[in-house]
């Protein structure tokens, strides 16, 4: 449709300032779709949007091309089909010079996830198979004189952790605790961050009964207090947070960093997925980025300003499993958000190329004689 980018996706909308976002907010930019537009018009949607951090499910070269010279710095991910394959140093040393050496410093490549929530399959191949992956790309960036520029992770569901309220209480899985010490061992090692993808809505869905919805949507409520520690809290998701650095304590790294590779709420869901509509998930991104803006930290680290990468840039058409999956994007595919959290942003109606831009201004003339005329 030529037409499209005439559409002027300017978005002036109250609230947020876009001072807040360049303070630090992440966005995870996931590709499981067939209608996206082009890397080279997100970087200039996310430039409009002052967003400087994105996390990729791969290591997509046509997306880290298009953002070379652009300040955004990139979390990128080895998919877990490829962990065993790394496991080889060999292996390791040619998907770092082939997928990560070629766009540096052009393009800012500061952390390599390896495979995405491990632990919540049961595949134990897959699972005995991390840590040594971990270790073989260390030793190759270490090799390529990049192990202090890049870091390596990867990213845990909250399915890691057996019990995670009160927060005190939070402790790993009694059957994935010795993997878990290793992984923390490695992060101790190699000073890297932990990690994970954490979603209340998750927690509201599966029981919207007994959960407070205000609770999980960071608005004023009366909050709970851990017995133990006496810490207040008054929204769920920094409750989870501390769960998992009590977990990384109790077994023996209180000096770790928590870092949220994934957090969201979806805008639409079956009819059995409680609480998916635009107005909540308006209402928990909205005061996320707020939370962001702060540089706030949980309240077992007050001090650590809490790095969050928002799931995701894009509703994504092809991704299995309930509705809910399809819809977390902030923005639809051509650019126009999906709800209103008070973001200014503008998808770039054009192409690099010239002829696109002239192009684009002609029917932008047309249209707007049409609208004339009409
Ligand atoms: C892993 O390596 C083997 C042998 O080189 C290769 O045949 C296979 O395609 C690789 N697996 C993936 C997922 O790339
Ligand atoms: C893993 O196995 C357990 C026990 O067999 C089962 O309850 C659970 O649903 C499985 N999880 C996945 C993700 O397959
Ligand atoms: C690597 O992780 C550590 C620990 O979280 C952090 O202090 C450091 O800034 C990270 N390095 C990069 C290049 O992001």
């Amino acid at each position: 449709m030529a037409y499209t980018p005439c559409l002027f996706l300017v978005l002036v909308l109250p609230g947020l300032t876009l001072q807040a976002l360049s303070l630090g907010v992440g966005i995870n930019y996931g590709q499981i779709a067939n209608n996206l537009p082009s890397p080279s018009r997100v970087a200039g949607l996310l430039n409009s949007l002052s967003i400087s951090k994105v996390k990729l499910y791969d290591a997509d070269p046509n997306v880290l091309r298009a953002f070379a010279n652009t300040n955004v710095e990139f979390v990128v991910g080895i998919g877990n089909e490829l962990v065993a394959n790394i496991t080889d140093p060999d292996k390791a040393l040619q998907w770092l010079t082939t997928h990560v050496q070629p766009y540096i410093p052009y393009t800012k490549i500061t952390c390599i996830t390896v495979g995405n929530e491990i632990f919540s399959g049961n595949d134990t191949t897959l699972i005995t198979n991390l840590v040594p992956a971990m270790q073989s790309l260390h030793s190759a960036l270490q090799t390529l004189g990049l192990s202090h520029q890049v870091n390596i992770s990867t990213a845990h569901s909250l399915m890691v952790l057996s019990t995670s309220y009160p927060p005190s209480s939070g402790t790993f899985k009694p059957d994935i605790q010795e993997y878990m010490q290793s992984i923390l061992n490695f992060h101790a090692e190699t000073n890297s961050p932990f990690l994970i993808n954490a979603y209340p809505y998750f927690a509201y869905k599966d029981n919207p009964n007994n959960v407070p919805l205000n609770y999980v949507l960071f608005q004023p409520n009366e909050g709970v207090v851990d017995p133990v520690t006496g810490l207040s809290y008054d929204n769920m998701l920094y409750a989870q947070i501390d769960a998992v650095y009590n977990a990384i304590k109790t077994l023996g790294h209180p000096e770790l960093e928590v870092k949220i590779s994934e957090t969201g709420w979806p805008s639409k869901g079956d009819e059995n997925e409680a609480g998916a509509t635009p107005e909540n998930a308006e209402i928990y991104n909205g005061n996320l980025l707020k939370r962001i803006e702060m540089g706030q930290g949980t309240p077992m680290r007050p001090d650590v300003p809490l790095h969050t990468y928002v799931f995701a840039l894009f509703n994504e058409d092809l991704k299995p499993g309930p509705t809910s999956e399809r819809n977390y994007g902030l923005y639809n595919p051509d650019g126009t958000p999906a709800y209103n959290i008070g973001l200014n942003g503008v998808l770039p109606g054009y192409h690099s190329g010239s002829s696109s831009k002239v192009r684009t201004g002609l029917w932008c003339i047309l249209s707007l004689i049409i609208a004339i005329l009409i």
